[in-house]
């Protein structure tokens, strides 16, 4: 009998106490929170066993240079922002970013000892509760192998690649930062 009783109470109590944990404002929920305790290692182990289930396999050193080039076009309009450029600072979003986005173009950021069907899978599926979006909606399936294909190579591209690769020019904000919006004409003198 009090066996009974006491589980009943473990049962109604572990999902109270998480309740009360959830509302009492207490939660990790800003990106500049520390982790939860064993925050890192859930996420881990769920967003792993969830790829090796899902990620197709498939080889991709037959794409071309050409292909390699395009998926740089995408990586600099969808990706740089978070992911930063080769020989460049990380960008400020990435700054304050939690958790923060791996720079794909340095030797600790790098996915390229990945099998190229995981990185796909990230990129086509995103990453819940992380910065990482999911691309399935914006980018085509060929898209999404070209620029899969371009991270999973970032310790060996070729120079035309690394070319499409450099910081574009942003022809509306001057060095300053400041929008370049054109001189009101000079008020008439009095
Ligand atoms: C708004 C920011 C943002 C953008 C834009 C973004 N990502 Fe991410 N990405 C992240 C974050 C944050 C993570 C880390 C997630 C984590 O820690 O699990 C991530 C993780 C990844 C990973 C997994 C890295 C690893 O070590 O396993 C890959 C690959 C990736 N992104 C590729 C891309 C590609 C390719 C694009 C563009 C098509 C892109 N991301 C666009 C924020 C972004």
């Amino acid at each position: 009998m009090k066996f009974a009783i006491g589980v009943i109470l473990g049962l109604l109590l572990f999902p109270l106490l998480g309740v009360l944990y959830v509302t009492s404002g207490r939660m990790p929920a800003a990106a500049t929170d520390p982790p939860m305790p064993f925050e890192g290692a859930i996420a881990g182990v769920a967003l792993n066993a969830r790829i090796r289930r899902a990620a197709p396999t498939r080889n991709v050193s037959g794409f071309t240079t050409q292909e390699l080039v395009s998926g740089a076009d995408i990586y600099q309009n969808d990706c740089a922002f978070c992911h930063g450029l080769p020989q460049q600072p990380m960008p400020t979003a990435a700054q304050g970013e939690y958790p923060r986005p791996p720079q794909l173009f340095t030797p600790d950021g790098r996915v390229s000892d990945d099998p190229p069907g995981v990185t796909y899978w990230k990129v086509k599926n995103g990453i819940r509760l992380t910065g990482m979006p999911s691309f399935e909606k914006s980018l085509t399936d060929y898209q999404l192998w070209q620029v899969t294909t371009l991270v999973s190579r970032a310790d060996n591209l070729p120079p035309e690649v690394l070319s499409s690769l450099k910081p574009l020019p942003s022809p509306a904000i001057g060095s300053s930062g400041a929008l370049a919006l054109p001189t009101p004409p000079a008020s008439k003198p009095q």
